[in-house]
């Protein structure tokens, strides 16, 4: 039998048509590149995360002369806000970068996959939909209303055998789920949590 999956988003010409919560945090982004670390790909990105009590966390691509050891802007901010805020689920994401050589970045900048399969975790974990806004240093900004947008068929920890964070959020990206996500982002959840 043949399926389909849809992924709605929005999409805007600039941040000028953003909501004012979600363009300050876009702005947090664009500060946050300025302590990226990228003197190899000498492509800068910054990520502010934003919690549920309003707490802003930043991250940014961090390299290293081993290509492999740097990180993502994304997994920096995540990670640092699962670190020190453990517990507080996440909002919103906010992805934006800079050319080093000041080339401006005119496309959204997207969540690589080992970024998507991190984030989802964080989503399934607190239950929470994470809003994701994408710009690069101008231009186009795309909005995804949570991560399992961006990552379908994402591998679940049921896989191995393991005591799950509940998946399936978002009813129209996974295939038959039940999942029921209220106005506030909270996803009404039968399965297991961990914290
Ligand atoms: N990078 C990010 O930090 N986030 C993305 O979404 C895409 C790529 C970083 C990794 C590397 O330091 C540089 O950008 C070039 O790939």
């Amino acid at each position: 039998m043949r399926k389909e999956i849809t992924i709605p988003y929005e999409e805007y010409a600039d941040e000028q048509a953003l909501s004012a919560v979600d363009a300050a945090l876009l702005e947090q982004a664009r500060r946050c590149v300025d302590n990226a670390y990228a003197p190899y790909s000498e492509f800068k990105v910054g990520a502010a995360v934003r919690l549920t009590d309003g707490t802003v966390v930043c991250g940014s691509n961090q390299e290293n002369v081993a290509f492999p050891s740097g990180l993502c802007a994304e997994r920096v901010a995540v990670f640092a806000a699962g670190a020190n805020y453990p517990g507080v689920p996440i909002a919103a994401l906010a992805v934006t970068a800079r050319a080093a050589d000041g080339h401006p970045v005119d496309w959204p900048i997207s969540p690589c996959g080992a970024c998507r399969q991190s984030l989802i975790e964080y989503e399934q974990r607190y239950g929470h939909k994470i809003r994701v806004i994408l710009q690069g240093s101008t231009g186009k900004v795309v909005v995804f209303d949570g991560i399992d947008r961006l990552l379908p068929f994402q591998f679940e920890a049921e896989g191995i055998g393991a005591d799950a964070p509940h998946s399936q959020v978002g009813a129209d990206v996974s295939v038959g789920s039940d999942q029921h996500v209220g106005s506030d982002g909270t996803v009404g959840s039968e399965g297991k949590k961990r914290n």
